[in-house]
């Protein structure tokens, strides 16, 4: 085997088109030679959300563009490549099969090593992409379509802690956003808005705020939004709005970190205290103000990854290529796509209605 290897990674499992080159460096983290993201956002934007029909014609159009200016900025040529790695889920189907088939393709004409990345794995061994960080750690994933509390205790090797039994994070956000009138996709605007507001002004609630371990819910706070916005009086309160919601959640991270922190504790084998927050919502400066005044009180390292790392690309799915290809956990050119893909196959499905904690 190679001292250093460089993959190809490829990321189409929702509404981002994206190609990168990474290279392994000799201190064990790896150098981003190229990360290309081509963002669908106006393509969706009329619709209110992801349309998958949409998103699909749109990776087919762009695959290839993408591939290649990847290939051109990382100054390498398909032959310096070790290995091809391409997301195979959980995703939308339609847009999985796009970047798989092409990675696919790629290894199979290139007869290169080629690896199928869950998405979340993805996601989960990023922050290691720039800082040196060993196993074990405690992640906290927030997203469009994800959100997650992993112990994360190797490649491979992950146990779920909590996770939504509703809507994702940044997809609370986004329908908050919507219901104020904000084009999609709102989170960032919705912070944006929460500055200029008062966070005491509405009451929210806090669903399965002291039950459900770290699982969360963000079902109930939607609708008690969707109510109140139809009051709603004047941009002021519109403002008042934002931040009450904002807040609220920062009410609901704030409690469902710490009892997370305590799980991942009471696993002995769990003495390194170190905590990473991804997914686009990680970008929010006051959920990341909240979550570094929660990591010192407990004694835990905050890791926030940069904002291109953090959000969904394709250098953390070559990353993780390379890092499975290291432990041998290659894939043959038959692997299919998958809408559902648990990290932590034990872990039980909470989602639907009729749950109870
Ligand atoms: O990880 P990401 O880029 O993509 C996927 O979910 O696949 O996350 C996007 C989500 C969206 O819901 C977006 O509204 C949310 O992250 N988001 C934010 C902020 N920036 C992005 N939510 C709250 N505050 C922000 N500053
Ligand atoms: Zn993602």
């Amino acid at each position: 085997m190679k001292e250093k290897l460089t993959f190809l990674g490829i990321e189409t499992s929702c509404d981002e088109t994206a190609a990168a080159v990474v290279r392994e460096k000799a201190d064990g983290t790896g150098e981003i030679l190229s990360n290309i993201v081509s963002s669908q956002i106006e393509e969706h934007k009329e619709f209110g959300g992801v349309v998958p029909e949409i998103a699909a014609r749109a990776h087919v159009e762009k695959i290839e563009f993408i591939i290649n200016k990847a290939l051109k900025e990382s100054g390498l040529s398909f032959n310096n490549i070790d290995g091809i790695s391409a997301t195979a889920g959980p995703g939308l189907i339609v847009c999985l099969t796009v970047g798989l088939n092409a990675g696919k393709a790629i290894a199979g004409s290139l007869q290169k090593p080629f690896v199928a990345v869950n998405h979340l794995e993805g996601h989960a061994l990023s922050p290691k992409i720039n800082k040196k960080i060993k196993f074990p750690y405690l992640l906290l994933l927030i997203s469009g379509g994800h959100t997650q509390f992993l112990e994360v205790n190797g490649v491979n090797s992950y146990k779920r802690l909590g996770t939504t039994i509703d809507d994702a994070l940044g997809e609370a956000f986004d329908k908050t956003a919507k219901l104020l009138g904000i084009e999609f996709p709102g989170g960032a605007k919705i912070e944006e808005w929460a500055k200029k507001g008062d966070e005491n002004y509405f009451k929210l609630p806090k669903p399965i705020l002291n039950t459900g371990g770290c699982n969360l819910s963000f079902s109930g706070l939607k609708t008690a939004v969707l109510k109140i916005s139809k009051k709603l009086k004047n941009q002021s309160e519109k403002y008042h709005l934002a931040s009450s919601f904002q807040k609220t959640i920062n009410e609901i991270l704030y409690n469902k970190t710490k009892v997370a922190m305590d799980e991942y504790l009471k696993n002995k084998k769990n003495k390194q205290k170190y905590f990473v927050i991804a997914g686009g919502v990680a970008s929010n400066l006051s959920i990341r103000e909240n979550l570094n005044n929660l990591a010192k009180e407990k004694k835990f390292t905050s890791i926030f990854p940069p904002v291109n790392l953090c959000s969904d690309n394709a250098a953390m799915i070559a990353w993780a290529g390379i890092e499975r290809f290291k432990m041998n956990l290659t894939n043959n050119l038959e692997f299919p796509s998958k809408a559902r893909w648990p990290l932590d196959s034990s872990a039980p499905f909470l989602k639907g209605p009729g749950l109870k904690f």
